[in-house]
């Protein structure tokens, strides 16, 4: 057996690997939750490592509020990079594999065509910064490291986008969503599966890869299609980053170029509609359960 450990493991995507680990027979999965083990303290870490043995580590354990890191910097410096840090120096020191999640948020958004692996990063906001240093304490630290850069996460677990508009749908007659940031929307279900697809193919092609659903769209489009696809009569209106203000300033680009990961497990993309409807599916599922 293959041991897994999976930190953050009560999170969004920590649920969905949860979710899907049964159909991964020939992998032992061990989910720890942030009271179980702390990545920002390297003691826990360190001892954790030291009485565990495992083959892979997914961290899936992030300070993910992207408009609160603004003013709270040193927490999610804390969670993002020494958490990170803490982890790849574990993983190097006991021969782990380890798997990190980073996002598109490490780019800038100044550009018009998707981001590849060897961009140059540049993030615009704290939670970027922290991710992108994160990253960089990786590559440092060990050879035998996939980091995965991912974007506007979505599923049936946790707090996201796709939820939001599902509630305020049910609250409201009428919405106003920007229509001037360009991404990618990624089912976190499609992106454990990936996850777990690297692992069972035991590649040793280590290094950064990006992976989305297939898609080039504003959140507005997002929203547009989560409306269509559960029938909802809100009237939908497109505002912009001016309007909507937030305290994080976000990248106004940042689809990604998948090639790389889709060459590397053979597999084709994944359309984003086809996801969503899925998603909306398995929520549905749970409301009526
Ligand atoms: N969500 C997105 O749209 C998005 C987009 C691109 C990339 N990503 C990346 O994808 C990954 C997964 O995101 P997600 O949506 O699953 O995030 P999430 O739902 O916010 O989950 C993050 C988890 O990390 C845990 N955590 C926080 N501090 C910790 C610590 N010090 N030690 C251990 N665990 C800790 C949290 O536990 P508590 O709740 O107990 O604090 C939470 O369960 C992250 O690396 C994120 O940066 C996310």
């Amino acid at each position: 057996m293959t041991k897994v450990l999976v930190t953050g493991g009560k999170g969004q995507l920590g649920q969905c690997l949860q979710s899907i680990s049964n159909d991964f027979k020939t992998l032992d999965f061990v989910f720890l939750g942030s009271n179980d083990l702390d990545i920002s303290n390297n003691i826990e870490v360190e001892a954790y490592f030291k009485n565990n043995t495992f083959d892979y580590c997914i961290n899936c354990a992030a300070y993910t509020a992207v408009d609160k890191a603004e003013e709270e910097t040193e927490k999610a410096k804390q969670i993002n990079e020494i958490g990170a840090k803490n982890l790849a120096h574990a993983c190097f020191k006991n021969n782990v594999t380890l798997i990190h999640i980073s996002t598109d948020f490490v780019f800038d958004g100044q550009v018009k065509t998707p981001y590849t692996e060897e961009d140059k990063t540049n993030p615009i906001s704290v939670y970027g910064k922290t991710k992108r240093d994160g990253e960089l304490q990786i590559t440092s630290t060990l050879s035998q490291y996939f980091i995965i850069r991912t974007s506007w996460l979505y599923s049936e677990f946790g707090s996201n986008f796709v939820k939001t508009m599902l509630r305020l749908s049910k609250e409201r007659e009428e919405l106003s969503v920007v229509d001037d940031q360009t991404g990618s929307p990624t089912y976190a279900k499609d992106l454990a599966a990936v996850i777990l697809k690297i692992i069972n193919s035991k590649s040793q092609q280590f290094g950064i890869y990006h992976y989305s659903n297939q898609a080039e769209i504003t959140w507005y489009d997002f929203a547009k299609e989560i409306f269509n696809l559960t029938k909802s009569s809100i009237t939908l209106k497109k505002t912009d980053s001016k309007t909507f203000k937030t305290l994080a300033t976000r990248p106004a680009y940042s689809v990604l170029n998948t090639k790389k990961i889709h060459t590397l497990l053979n597999f084709k993309p994944v359309n984003w509609q086809k996801s969503l409807d899925k998603c909306l599916k398995a929520i549905t599922f749970d409301q009526n359960s």
